[in-house]
């Protein structure tokens, strides 16, 4: 199998399965962004407890790879701590607009890198993070 089969496999299996969709109840902060290209909607809500991400859902509608996206973000980001959940959003918007992930660093992520072949599609892949970041920044005082 080809590394873009693989990446086009795990995108699917998030879009057909995707980890942690819903409405966190009770949750610290909900958050919606939009898609300007399309008009798509992602909400994110979340609990964070001593500065860990403990949970996270998400909420939606959207093309696959918005959906799939979304999907991987929740499974990196729960149970990690805000600092490096801050990290992983700026790699993550980094590798989208087209510089080369650190090894390792990204993961099952490295899957969206091919999205960067169709400029549209990278708001696509990036609007989970941008509604995350969002919702992160309503944690920071002031
Ligand atoms: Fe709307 Fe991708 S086409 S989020």
């Amino acid at each position: 199998m080809s590394l873009d089969e693989l990446y086009r496999e795990v995108i699917l299996d998030h879009y057909t399965h995707p980890r942690n969709r819903g409405v966190l109840e009770p949750a610290d902060i909900t958050r919606d962004g939009a898609n300007p290209l399309c008009g798509d909607e992602l909400r994110i809500s979340l609990r964070v407890r001593g500065g860990i991400v403990e949970d996270i859902r998400f909420q939606g509608k959207g093309c696959s790879i918005s959906q799939a996206s979304a999907s991987m973000m929740t499974e990196q980001v729960k149970g990690k701590p805000v600092e490096e959940v801050v990290r992983l959003i700026a790699a993550f918007k980094a590798m989208m607009h087209g510089e080369a992930p650190a090894a390792d660093s990204l993961g099952d992520l490295e899957a969206l890198q091919g999205v960067r072949k169709f400029p549209v599609r990278v708001k696509c892949a990036t609007l989970s993070w941008v509604t995350l970041e969002l919702a992160l920044d309503e944690l920071r005082p002031g």
